[in-house]
């Protein structure tokens, strides 16, 4: 592929900053300078940038800490969608795994690799999945033993068994569900009586959301995450 999008799609920066870089210099292959940014680079080629290599990986995975009011879907014609905040949409067939509703935010994990979205989303797998949820009103003892027993929620969800952690003040509660239907979380909220008015995902899996990350951004995972997640 040329040189240019493979520094792109590798994250290096935008189509037109990765130009610049070459065109400056800053970038050898197998330890010649190139400055043509067309030129065809194998994927096992030593690519770097600034003296660092910057080798090809067929899949890449971002850890998103998904902001209210955009979409987990991969395009649409009116709304933002969680790939509009990813710089330069730096490589094709990336795609959310698994949704939050557009008043969702939290973790959010990015990729190409769909056999890995595929396990992670399977009912099977049982992956738990970890919200803080603030409530219009407290919840006790009773919602706790309704939620650990596997809820019905309505005629389409039963919901499995979920652990539901009080918190202080009891409008505030963290909760760990193993399945992902649609608005899982609100409806067995509201089969008690009680409406979301905020949620968040905290984690999923061996993934959680951190301090660093601010609301609206992303990052790659590390090498530990992605060691953790691809064992699943
Ligand atoms: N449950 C919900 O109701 N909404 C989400 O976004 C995720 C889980």
């Amino acid at each position: 592929m040329r040189l240019d999008k493979y520094l792109s799609e590798m994250g290096a920066g935008t189509r037109s900053e990765v130009k610049k870089a070459i065109r400056a210099g800053r970038v050898t292959v197998d330890g010649e300078k190139v400055k043509d940014g067309s030129v065809h680079v194998e994927k096992e080629a030593e690519v770097c940038l600034d003296g660092k290599r910057i080798a090809y990986e067929n899949f890449v995975y971002y850890l998103m800490n998904k902001p209210a009011g955009v979409i987990s879907a991969t395009d649409d014609a009116r709304e933002r969608t969680v790939l509009d905040l990813i710089d330069g949409q730096q490589r094709k067939g990336l795609f959310p795994v698994g949704r939050l509703d557009k008043d969702t935010e939290g973790l959010l994990l990015i990729t190409n690799d769909g056999e890995l979205a595929h396990r992670l989303l399977s009912p099977k797998k049982h992956v738990d999945k970890v919200y803080y949820a603030r409530l219009d009103g407290p919840v006790g003892e009773t919602e706790r033993k309704l939620f650990a027993e596997g809820l019905r929620v309505d005629e389409s969800l039963t919901a499995m068994p979920a652990v539901l952690e009080i918190l202080e003040p009891a409008n505030e509660v963290k909760i760990t569900i193993r399945e992902g239907k649609y608005h899982q979380i609100k409806r067995m909220f509201a089969a008690v009586g009680r409406e979301v008015v905020y949620l968040q995902r905290l984690s999923m899996g061996p993934l959680s959301i951190d301090a660093g990350l601010p609301i609206g951004a992303y990052r790659r995972l590390t090498e530990e995450e992605l060691s953790a997640i691809i064992k699943v």
